[in-house]
């Protein structure tokens, strides 16, 4: 026993939503030498990876998550909410936000996560710009049940890949304090481009992204377990004071973007972030003090 052994997972139970390929497979491989006592993949897709218990889920189905929930048990004391699709897949609501949503608060209203329980999504860089849109996106997050939810983003144009990103960043932020009352952290990660079978799938936007910075800074976009180290550290309790946040592991892009480091990136970081870039707001607070 060591003060390190806080990144550790000596004895837990770990759950990884969507741990078949790319980043959550990535993470459940860590897991397996973090000493977990078992790790628990879902997934649509078979699971491969050897040492782990898979259970087959679709998130688009309400009935799918039940029934994996029931096979799974409790208690978790660590949950990875990997799974995602892209632009384009029917059910892109319920995949990306309505069924996560709905799996983390089922495990937490059904007591299988404990004080001292973590869940963390993987969430993109795409949802970070939801803070002008919170007043919406909240009463998005008020709807608890999963047909509703569906239906509202669907009937407002949000079943889309940037909106079911900004509600799982906005989830994290506004209910933190609800979960950490119950003794639980959840927090998401937003990748930068990173290479997995559905960042290839769709190669031109999604590696395509960004690939003149990495030329500049000469790195490469993240390979799924270099995603994985930071995704697996905020489930573990060296995390502890971290909770309500959505930490960007981008290599600094959307940095150099807002802060016209990198002025190809301004433009993007601007947009996707929903917010004007560093210097060229007017009248902020601070200036209107006269500070
Ligand atoms: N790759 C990138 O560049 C990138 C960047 C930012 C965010 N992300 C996000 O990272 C997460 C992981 O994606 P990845 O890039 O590792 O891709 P991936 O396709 O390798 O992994 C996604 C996993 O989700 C599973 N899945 C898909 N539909 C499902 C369903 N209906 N029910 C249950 N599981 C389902 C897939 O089978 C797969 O195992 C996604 O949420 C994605 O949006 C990816």
């Amino acid at each position: 026993m060591g003060l390190y052994d806080a990144f550790r997972y000596d004895g837990k139970r770990v759950l990884v939503v969507g741990g078949a390929t790319g980043m959550g497979a990535a993470a459940a491989e860590l897991l397996l030498d973090s000493g977990a006592s078992e790790i628990v993949v879902m997934d649509y897709a078979d699971v491969t990876l050897g040492g782990v218990t898979p259970i087959h889920v679709n998130l688009g189905e309400k009935e799918s998550i039940d029934t994996a929930l029931e096979a799974c048990g409790g208690p978790v004391h660590a949950v990875f909410s990997c799974a995602g699709v892209a632009d384009g897949t029917p059910g892109i609501e319920r995949i990306n936000y309505v069924g996560h949503r709905y799996l983390v608060e089922r495990m937490l209203a059904g007591g299988m996560l404990h004080r001292g329980a973590s869940v963390t999504f993987i969430s993109s860089s795409a949802g970070l710009g939801w803070e002008p849109n919170f007043t919406q996106i909240s009463e998005l997050l008020d709807l608890d049940d999963f047909a509703t939810a569906a239906a509202w983003m669907r009937d407002r144009n949000w079943a889309d890949y940037l909106h079911t990103k900004q509600a799982v960043c906005a989830f994290v932020s506004r209910d933190s304090l609800r979960f950490l009352k119950a003794g639980v952290r959840i927090n998401a990660l937003c990748p930068g481009p990173t290479d997995t079978p559905l960042a290839r799938a769709n190669e031109e936007t999604w590696l395509g992204n960004g690939a003149d910075f990495r030329a500049e800074a000469g790195v490469d976009a993240s390979t799924p377990l270099e995603q994985a180290y930071p995704l697996v550290f905020l489930g573990s309790d060296a995390a502890r004071a971290i909770n309500g946040q959505t930490v960007v592991a981008d290599h600094g892009w959307f940095a150099a973007g807002t802060t016209h480091v990198f002025p190809a990136a301004t433009g993007i970081a601007a947009f996707l972030q929903n917010r004007a870039p560093a210097g060229t707001r007017e009248g902020s607070p601070q200036e209107q003090a006269g500070l």
